[in-house]
């Protein structure tokens, strides 16, 4: 099957989807929604939002969430991009601000297994509440010198 690429499909299309699913973050506590949206290979787009806990360190980010949704569905090695979204809930849910959010370190690493397993290296788009900054940053810049599934010889 052929690849969709981020062009074909648009960055902007990928950054809606993040901020959509922004909206369902569960996040009582920090009151801070994140959204992830992950493009396939097929085009199909998979989206996770944060998924907070009342014992705090139990909270889960929006793109591990959506990363393990991906794997949930046989597709862990089809990600071609990636784009995150957040910032203070607003009266509607969804996220405010002007400061492009960017993956926390342990979402690096799992992004990295993804990348790994497809064999690719991933454009991170980094999206600002509003949606008037989208920074790319490839994940390989994002994780320099990543351990991975290549170091144990499964990539
Ligand atoms: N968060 C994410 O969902 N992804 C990140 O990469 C950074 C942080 C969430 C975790 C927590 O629910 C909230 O943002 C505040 O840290």
């Amino acid at each position: 099957m052929t690849e969709v690429s981020v062009e074909e499909v648009g960055v902007a299309v990928l950054v809606d989807a993040a901020r959509a699913a922004a909206r369902h973050a569960h996040a009582p506590y920090s009151r801070f929604a994140v959204g992830a949206a992950l493009l396939m290979t097929d085009g199909s787009i998979v989206t996770g939002t944060n998924f907070e806990n009342a014992s705090y360190g139990l909270s889960l980010c929006a793109e591990t969430v959506a990363l393990a949704t991906a794997n949930a569905q046989g597709r862990l090695a089809d990600v071609l991009a990636v784009a995150v979204i957040g910032g203070m809930k607003g009266a509607d849910g969804l996220p405010v601000g002007d400061k492009p959010v960017g993956p926390c370190g342990r979402c690096r690493q799992v992004l990295n297994e993804a990348a790994q397993m497809g064999g690719r290296d991933l454009p991170v788009f980094c999206a600002s509440a509003d949606g008037v900054t989208v920074e790319r940053h490839m994940l390989s810049a994002l994780l320099p010198h990543a351990f991975g599934p290549a170091d144990l010889g499964l990539a």
